[in-house]
């Protein structure tokens, strides 16, 4: 049952809740609908809304929305790990920003240990059930279907990682008592949260495919009309979810009633049902595997490996412009970004190919990354205008490969969490339930993914396979790349950011004008976006256009709404919020 309050402080209003009202400010300079931020983070707010980063002497956190850094600093000022606080952090984020991340979905962690100085990576991403086909999102005459046709139902529906994931960090780096780490967000989810202008412009902006199902629609589209701004939304079935999982662990979301809810969701899909079953719930694993660290300037730059693309291909981009003065040009110079476009452009012609679950397909990594490969495509750069043709390399491998490119569509999605503690421990976390909305589909107060549609729609191109195509059991390749860059074994920037496969752009762009261009970190991740992927270069800023057409590239004009949140790690702490996004970044 949930239930709406359209206005703050009115008789519905908990004292408890009442308080929390009245701990609220609107940032500076915003009206009637601002987001509400609590008081204990009207300084970050303040920071940001004047471009300057947070400093702190012992934590910091940085996250998509304001009450969930404020779980996370109570977490923190406690005594909390990061990790501990990571788990508070996702419990309401799941809440307050329904729409990115959540139970539903999956994530990958990187994680920097204070005490031993190991990197090490959780990977928390989804799989696809093993009923599912590499013919899963065709229609029946083999053809790839329409994104929102695949997306919108039961059939993208992968198994959900981010319940375990939680627990696995929490297992190997908590000390807080795993219980009480749920207890903000429960309480959130039943006295009510006041909608983000950005939760309501989204629910405003895919009412259509939300009122699809009917306990979305209800939750979303109350009494037909979709969340205003402010208004008090409460999800009592959440809290419930959240009370399970609190008292029971994660083992009470992969079997038994939830479980079974979620199947009978997934399969009862009208128009659209998925092949998820309890088989596919009660099997599911957290894999911790080895951080994928490449060398740039002075920096050591770890993050997530396959299933994800992330580190690899930020890792090709940094490494193919590792021979050039990126200093020297600087943020201005058109000339630093027809390298670093054509960096990425070459970076995403081997991902296309390349990158999958490499539990399922022989991922030549080592080869990519060689420095021998990277200085051969790096050479490529060393001309004025740019590269007339990008296509995918030949990596040195022990295997005979004959892949196709891949077909994936992967739009903008999924928020990130940096989180630094007391303990000298760095945690780096990007969480997703893919798309908007993911599914659309809800159950007991938890929207599930549609992460199957990070893979390629299209199995094979003229008789080669695909690396990223549906297998049962395999996990869809990914864009995010939670980062930590060390220094002498030390982290020095932790960052990351929510984008779809612009991810690995926002990513680069921001090491790079921290690394090579000094910005502080607030500046870094506020510098205007230029992505280039494999096609057009997506521009921020009409500024950029013309010299950009000038040496041939053709460009596109967009919105490109990063999430990034970064703490750099020196004398002090200092933290940055995007801009772009409702988050922030606060530390004691
Ligand atoms: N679904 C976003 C990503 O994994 O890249």
């Amino acid at each position: 049952m949930r239930a709406l309050f359209l206005a703050l402080g009115i008789g519905l209003c908990s004292p408890a809740l009442a308080q929390q009202a009245a701990d609220t400010v609107a940032p500076e300079g915003a009206g009637a609908g601002a987001l509400q931020v609590p008081g204990l983070l009207a300084g970050a707010q303040a920071a940001k809304d004047a471009g300057r980063p947070v400093e702190a002497e012992n934590w910091m956190i940085a996250a998509a929305h304001p009450l969930a850094v404020e779980a996370g600093a109570k977490v923190l000022r406690a005594g909390g790990t990061a990790a501990d606080a990571m788990v508070a952090v996702q419990a309401v984020l799941g809440l307050v920003e329904p729409q990115s991340s959540g139970l539903g979905g999956g994530a990958f962690l990187v994680w920097h240990d204070g005490a031993s100085g190991e990197i090490t990576t959780l990977d928390g991403r989804e799989t696809a059930p093993m009923e599912a086909t590499p013919t899963l999102f065709q229609d029946e005459t083999g053809q790839p279907l329409e994104f929102f046709d695949a997306v919108v139902g039961g059939r993208s529906v992968g198994t959900p990682g981010t319940p375990a994931l939680l627990r696995a960090a929490h297992d190997r780096w908590g000390q807080a008592a795993w219980p009480g780490l749920f207890a903000d967000a429960i309480r959130l989810a039943e006295e009510g949260f006041a909608v983000s202008p950005r939760l309501a412009s989204l629910v405003q902006g895919d009412a259509d495919r939300l009122a699809r199902f009917p306990a979305t629609r209800a939750y979303f589209l109350p009494g037909g009309e979709p969340l205003a701004v402010g208004d008090r939304l409460r999800n009592t079935a959440y809290a419930e979810t959240l009370r399970v999982l609190a008292n029971d662990g994660p083992r009470a979301f992969y079997t038994g009633e939830i479980a079974a809810d979620i199947v009978a969701t997934v399969q009862g899909a009208p128009g659209n049902p998925g092949v998820l079953t309890e088989t596919d719930l009660a099997i599911y694993r957290v894999k911790e595997r080895p951080a994928l660290c490449v060398p740039y300037r002075s920096y050591e730059v770890c993050g997530m490996g396959p299933p994800s693309s992330g580190a690899s291909t930020v890792g090709q981009i940094l490494g193919l412009l590792s021979p050039f003065d990126l200093a020297g040009l600087g943020p201005d110079e058109p000339e630093a970004w027809r390298l670093i476009g054509d960096a990425s452009r070459l970076a995403f012609a081997d991902r296309g190919r390349y990158l999958a679950d490499n539990e399922f397909v022989p991922v030549p990594l080592k080869g990519l990354l060689a420095p021998d490969y990277l200085k051969s495509r790096s050479d490529l750069l060393r001309g004025d205008d740019a590269l007339p043709q990008v296509a995918p390399g030949r990596p040195e491998f022990d295997h005979a490969l004959n892949w196709a490119d891949d077909q994936s569509i992967e739009l903008p999605s999924t928020s990130h969490v940096s989180i630094v503690d007391g303990y000298g421990n760095a945690l780096s976390m990007t969480t997703t339930i893919e798309n908007g909305f993911g599914s659309r589909l809800m159950v007991r107060g938890v929207l599930l993914n549609n992460e199957l549609t990070d893979f390629s729609f299209a199995s094979h191109d003229e008789g080669r396979p695909i690396a990223n195509r549906v297998e049962p059991g395999k996990r869809p390749r990914s864009s995010m790349a939670p980062t930590i860059l060390r220094r002498d074994g030390a982290p020095v920037l932790v960052l990351g950011s929510p984008g779809g496969s612009m991810i690995i752009g926002y990513v680069a762009k921001t090491i790079i004008a921290w690394a090579d261009w000094g910005m502080d970190v607030q500046e870094a991740v506020a510098l205007p976006h230029l992505v280039n992927r494999f096609g057009p270069y997506d521009l921020e800023r009409p500024e950029h256009a013309a010299a950009l057409r000038g040496m041939g590239y053709a460009v596109s004009l967009t919105k490109l709404t990063s999430g990034l949140h970064a703490i750099e790690v020196g004398r002090t702490l200092k933290g940055g919020a995007d801009p772009r996004r409702e988050g922030l970044a606060y530390g004691e």
